[in-house]
């Protein structure tokens, strides 16, 4: 839990209502959380649920690892402390996008269970969908795109995780994907449960 630093602040309402926002929308907003491993196929099925969401005429955004950690999250490094910190703002994010009435898809490892739980505590209840990526490390690790794992296994990349590093999957996910099965296939997995939640 980060500490509350400022004084003297006082909350303000919105004059639009969420429920507003929503409705101008025509759907519901909501984070549709990603969490698995690096390379596991979280930022990938995001883009491809994204964007077959968009041509529904559905307004969603995506956060994704790699770059929040260019702009954003610039600071933070990959302590445990720092993940949090990560989780934490990218958090708030989504919690503001869905406050827009924008479906907000992260796609991050989020290794740590109270981290991705503390998100989940910042929304109303239907509104945080834990997406697991289950992706076996071997299947990760054989992909590599990007040569980390690699790198990990010689040393040369400290608190990697899933070889130097953990990863606590979820227990409690709203939906689990195989990330061995097609791109496609798992993109129309979560936008049926989408539909089955009447979130669009
Ligand atoms: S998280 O743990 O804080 O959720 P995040 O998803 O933002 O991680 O960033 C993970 C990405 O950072 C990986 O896909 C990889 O490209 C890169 N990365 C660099 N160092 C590490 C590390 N030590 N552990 C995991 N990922 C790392």
């Amino acid at each position: 839990m980060a500490e509350q630093k400022a004084t003297n602040v006082t909350w303000h309402n919105h004059a639009v209502s969420k429920a507003e926002r929503c409705q101008l929308n025509g759907h519901k907003g909501a984070i549709l959380w990603f969490t698995g491993l690096s390379a596991s196929g979280k930022s990938t099925v995001a883009n491809v649920v994204d964007h077959r969401l968009h041509q529904m005429g559905k307004h969603t955004y995506v956060l994704d690892g790699d770059n929040i950690r260019m702009g954003l999250n610039k600071n933070l490094g990959f302590s445990a402390e720092d993940r949090a910190e990560n989780i934490r703002r990218i958090g708030e994010v989504g919690k503001l996008f869905a406050g827009a009435g924008v479906l907000a898809l992260t796609a991050f490892i989020s290794p740590y269970r109270k981290d991705r739980d503390a998100v989940r505590a910042l929304m109303e209840p239907g509104e945080f969908i834990e997406v697991f990526m289950d992706t076996p490390l071997e299947v990760c690790e054989a992909r590599d795109p990007k040569g980390l794992y690699k790198k990990a296994r010689a040393g040369q990349i400290a608190s990697f995780t899933g070889i130097s590093d953990p990863y606590e999957a979820p227990e409690h996910a709203e939906l689990r994907l195989d990330g061995t099965k097609p791109i496609e296939e798992l993109a129309e997995e979560v936008i049926a449960y989408l539909k089955s939640k009447g979130l669009i």
